[in-house]
């Protein structure tokens, strides 16, 4: 990865441009988002999806609010806080709008300050992806030594790639640095059900980097981490509390779960800007997204001419349940890998790092 992986970038027309994560992987469409409203719909249909991308956005939302409402601060505040509001879990949708809010607060041109610092955050979010990588690799390279291994079996689920975190995600970003090292990798990739951010997008980034992967249903990574066939799991989190228990994509935490009655080690990858040190307790206070119905009903995918349709997989009159998230207790995982070092998961640890947070 060389920097030029980016999931959002400034037009001419200063507008922000996404990629439309709801169609990869057959098409790679982009989006054109002018205002802070077409933000707020980009973040919650999930156009946009991912922690570190959503604060990106959102980053760029107070922005386009800031050009939108000609620097009047009580409107640009008021969009911001709706922006705030359009996801509950991932804590980088947060952080990203009260740094911005900061900046609304205190400059005189608003609308170039808040350019400004969109584009800084996201920029910081670049070196802190690369950093992550080479630490992330690091542990990757010392596992191979201890059980004298050339071929590194590593499973994740979900997608926390270049696509969720500019621009070599969080738990991809060692796999990229391995690739780089020349380390003979291969990725089992969760589909991640029920809206299959690992079939469709973390196989999607795999393949365009070349790297080896096979894409497995949800259930199998108990029997993989049982049969000795991963060396390491390895995901993202969407918002990690002060105590260590992190917040990712709902699954995680059975494979958390299954790691530890195997010894196989289990690490959470994540900038710090990921971590709420105003929450103390995670399993008990992250609030948990939940999403609509038919995302569990339906499935999308190509007909045999080639044709993207939905269809629905369920029987008509039946409910689901869609919890977007859940929490891994910090005892379940290995070590937090951070752009500042492998952190232990729990609060002594964790807050030496709350100065970081705002730079
Ligand atoms: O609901 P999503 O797709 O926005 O979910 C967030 C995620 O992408 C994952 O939980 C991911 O592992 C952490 S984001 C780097």
């Amino acid at each position: 990865m060389n920097g030029q992986y980016r999931a959002l970038w400034l037009n001419k027309a200063d507008d922000l441009e996404v990629i439309d994560q709801r169609y990869l992987p057959f098409a790679k469409n982009i989006c054109v988002l002018k205002t802070a409203h077409d933000i707020c719909e980009a973040i919650k249909d999930m156009t946009v999806r991912g922690a570190g991308v959503i604060g990106n956005v959102a980053a760029f939302g107070v922005f386009l609010a800031a050009r939108e409402f000609e620097g009047d601060k009580t409107q640009i505040k008021q969009a911001a806080i709706k922006i705030r509001e359009s996801r509950p879990t991932a804590v980088n949708l947060m952080w990203a709008v009260d740094r911005m809010l900061h900046v609304v607060e205190h400059a005189d041109d608003v609308i170039a300050a808040c350019k400004a610092e969109a584009i800084a955050i996201a920029d910081k979010d670049v070196l802190r992806t690369q950093k992550i990588g080479q630490i992330g690799c690091d542990i990757i390279e010392d596992i191979m030594v201890d059980k004298k291994i050339n071929q590194f079996n590593i499973l994740t689920h979900c997608n926390a790639g270049w696509l969720a975190i500019v621009d070599s995600g969080s738990a991809l970003a060692p796999i990229y640095e391995a690739q780089k090292r020349g380390i003979n990798i291969h990725v089992w990739v969760d589909e991640t059900r029920p809206r299959n951010q690992g079939a469709s997008l973390t196989s999607w980034e795999l393949l365009d980097a070349g790297i080896q992967h096979t894409i497995i249903p949800d259930n199998t990574g108990g029997h993989l981490v049982q049969q000795g066939l991963v060396d390491m799991v390895i995901t993202g989190a969407d918002r990690v509390a002060l105590n260590g228990d992190a917040a990712n994509k709902i699954g995680t935490y059975l494979k958390a779960l299954a790691a530890k009655d195997n010894d196989v080690p289990f690490y959470i990858a994540l900038p710090i800007n990921t971590f709420d040190f105003d929450c103390k307790n995670g399993v008990q206070d992250i609030e948990i997204e939940q999403r609509s119905e038919d995302e569990v009903h339906m499935m999308r995918g190509l007909d045999n001419k080639g044709n993207v349709q939905t269809i629905r997989i369920t029987p008509e009159h039946s409910k689901t349940a869609n919890y977007g998230f859940d929490v891994t207790p910090a005892r379940l995982i290995t070590g937090l890998i951070t752009e500042a070092g492998v952190i232990a998961p729990n609060q002594e640890a964790i807050r030496q790092l709350q100065p970081s947070c705002s730079t």
